[in-house]
């Protein structure tokens, strides 16, 4: 079994932005109790001790986080290639230069769209303005900046303007990141997805842009619309691990939603977790495949696709998952993408901004 290559740290689901494409999930009432300072330091030290070389600081919003520059001394001193993942609400002057001393290697700010009133619409505050000022204050204090822009029906008509401001702030990498519909994406998937018309004009301005600019450009196409799907982390339990804020390991942001026993930092080592526990072998190598998958030549480089969305469109989580076209339940998906080739009026759910106690 093979060391786990990076860790998403989720630090917490608060955000002070409400956007309908949230993959957090939505039983964020769950995730109140969150780690205290030492108890993530604990996890990034059995991290590193475990073989991780990466730690993606993420959320909800890690600003919020008070001790955030005491994380990141943490990962920064054992060694832990560290990225901060944000909104960029918070990202003052002060806290970037406490977080340039601390050692933070990189910063990714998304941003909703390149207009202002559509950004700030889709964030839920005006926000736009801010971000902005950040990605500057990002370039200006000596940091490699990846913007990222999850694209969905309401913005994917805008890459070109989305790229050209990318430029403008001195990006060194694009992320264009098609929606992955879980948590609240999922939620207003219906209202979410583009068409397969938007899709053809998206990947056209990719394509130039590629040649065009010296940037990096990462476009990778919905997997809806994709005949196989994505190999998703890179395998089950794989190269990659989650902890949730509330201290649950995880292989994938996503699969607390399945039916699988719990694990957590706060009960076990993070190294006897990613070895032993039931959540991390539940789907690990290619014994637990069913067919098609069982017999398939392609196993070992999709993996059967995402156990999240093959439970989210299945209600079974060893199923093929469906966006493969060789799947008996690829017509679920099929359907999804039929109907987002008619006009959509639906309203999007937005997330609310801190877990809500039911
Ligand atoms: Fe991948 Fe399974 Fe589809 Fe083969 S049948 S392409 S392994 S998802
Ligand atoms: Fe969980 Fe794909 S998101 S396996």
């Amino acid at each position: 079994m093979d060391s786990p290559f990076g860790l998403l740290a989720e630090l917490t689901y608060r955000c002070p932005l409400s956007c309908a494409y949230c993959s957090n999930p939505i039983n964020m009432a769950s995730y109140t109790d969150e780690l205290s300072t030492d108890e993530w330091r604990r996890t990034l030290a059995e991290a590193a001790e475990l073989g991780v070389l990466q730690a993606h600081l993420s959320g909800g919003e890690p600003l919020l986080r008070r001790d955030l520059v005491e994380i990141v001394d943490q990962a920064a001193g054992l060694g832990l290639y560290t990225n901060l993942v944000t909104s960029a609400i918070g990202f003052s002057r002060r806290t970037a230069e406490r977080l340039r001393e601390a050692g933070l290697d990189h910063v990714q700010v998304s941003i909703q769209a390149d207009a202002p009133v559509l950004s700030d619409r889709i964030a839920g505050i005006p926000s736009f303005q801010r971000k902005i000022d950040a990605m500057r204050l990002v370039k200006e204090l000596g940091w490699p900046l990846t913007v990222n822009v999850v694209l969905h029906r309401r913005n994917i008509d805008r890459i070109a303007d989305v790229l050209r401001l990318a430029e403008e702030v001195g990006a060194d990498r694009v992320e264009l990141a098609n929606t992955q519909y879980y948590g609240w994406a999922w939620k207003n998937r219906d209202a979410l997805l583009p068409s397969r018309e938007q899709l053809a004009q998206a990947e056209a301005v990719v394509r130039e842009a590629r040649e065009r600019l010296s940037m990096d450009v990462l476009y990778v196409i919905p997997d809806y619309y994709s005949k196989y799907p994505k190999p998703c982390m890179g395998g089950w339990a794989s190269r990659q691990l989650t902890v949730a804020p509330n201290g649950e390991v995880l292989p994938c942001p996503a699969a607390q939603s399945l039916p699988l026993p719990k694990a957590s930092i706060r009960e076990q080592e993070l190294a006897e977790i990613w070895t032993d526990s039931p959540v991390m072998n539940a789907f690990r190598g290619t014994d637990w495949m069913p067919d098609p998958c069982r017999s398939c030549d392609r196993q070992e480089l999709d993996f059967g696709g995402c156990r999240c969305q093959a439970f989210q469109l299945t209600g079974d989580a060893s199923r093929t998952d469906p966006v493969c076209h060789l799947s008996g339940d690829h017509e679920v998906v099929a359907a999804a993408v039929a109907a987002a080739q008619q006009p959509v009026s639906l309203q999007l759910t937005p997330r609310p901004h801190r877990p809500q106690q039911a």
